[in-house]
């Protein structure tokens, strides 16, 4: 497919140690994609989307965000980490903030918005995440699934190019992951780009554009879900998916 390339990995590696987690990584994922990642545990997958936004550095090849190399340190790292929003499956809100101000002090410290301004479009983003009457609590008197969707609404609040979100709905009692997959459906449909390591292979279905399977810190099959679900090329995604299917 002729996409408008966003986010590029070249010839990435990464070691651990003597570990080597990331082995020759070559992804793009272009501007308005959804590219869902899955593999076994330990597969590199969460290590993956935490060297998109240099939360973990790479030892060799080259990552770049909208054809400009990932900044090393500083307030370009920042500016980074802004643009590229990140949604783990731990929430990690401050616990003593309210809600508003959660989404509010990011675009404050580091898209410098005045407060008020910064307050309405939190408000705004609330409401976009069914939100809009819980503004005044404090994360802990919110459900997993409410505060999994105030994390949404604070990347948002940056205004970022992407999405990546690591396992957004894992900690989620069943009932509350849908409305949690409802909104990032909906991103989806708006044209954020978005790569989102889950084993909700519903969503894998009907929202990505492209199922990127790894295994061993290699990238195995990258493919449309429609082709990757009913045909897998690669014994280790054959044998996942009977696994992880039987569910
Ligand atoms: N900070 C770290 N120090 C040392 N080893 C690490 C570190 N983080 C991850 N690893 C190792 O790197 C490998 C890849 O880990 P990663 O967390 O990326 O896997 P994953 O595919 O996200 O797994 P899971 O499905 O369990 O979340 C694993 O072998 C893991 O033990
Ligand atoms: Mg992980």
């Amino acid at each position: 497919m002729a996409v408008d390339p966003l986010i590029e990995l070249r010839d990435v590696n990464k070691y651990f140690g003597d570990l080597h987690v990331l082995q020759d990584v070559n992804l793009t994922v272009g501007r308005g994609e959804v590219v869902v990642v899955i593999g076994p545990s330990g597969s590199g997958k969460s290590t993956l989307c935490r060297a998109i936004n240099r939360l973990e550095p790479i030892q060799s090849g080259s990552i770049t965000l909208d054809g400009q190399p990932l900044p090393e340190e500083g307030k370009a790292l920042a500016g980074l980490r802004s643009e590229v929003g990140m949604v783990f499956q731990s929430f990690n809100l401050f616990a003593h903030r309210t809600v508003l101000q959660n989404i509010t002090l990011g675009q404050v410290k580091v898209r410098k918005r005045k407060k008020d301004e910064a307050d309405r479009r939190s408000r705004e983003l609330l409401d976009r995440v069914g939100l809009a009457d819980q503004a005044d609590k404090f994360p802990a008197q919110l459900s997993g699934g409410q505060q999994q969707r105030v994390a949404i609404a604070r990347a948002l609040a940056m205004d970022p190019k992407a999405l990546l979100f690591d396992e957004p709905t894992s900690a989620l009692d069943p009932e509350m992951i849908n409305e949690v997959l409802e909104v990032m459906q909906q991103l989806a449909q708006e044209g954020m780009t978005m790569v989102v390591v889950t084993h909700e292979m519903g969503f894998a279905r009907s929202a990505a554009n492209r199922v990127v399977f790894m295994a061993d810190g290699r990238i195995v099959e990258d493919r449309t879900p429609e082709e990757f679900f009913t045909s897998p090329r690669s014994d280790r995604a054959k044998d996942f998916l009977s696994k992880i299917l039987k569910h």
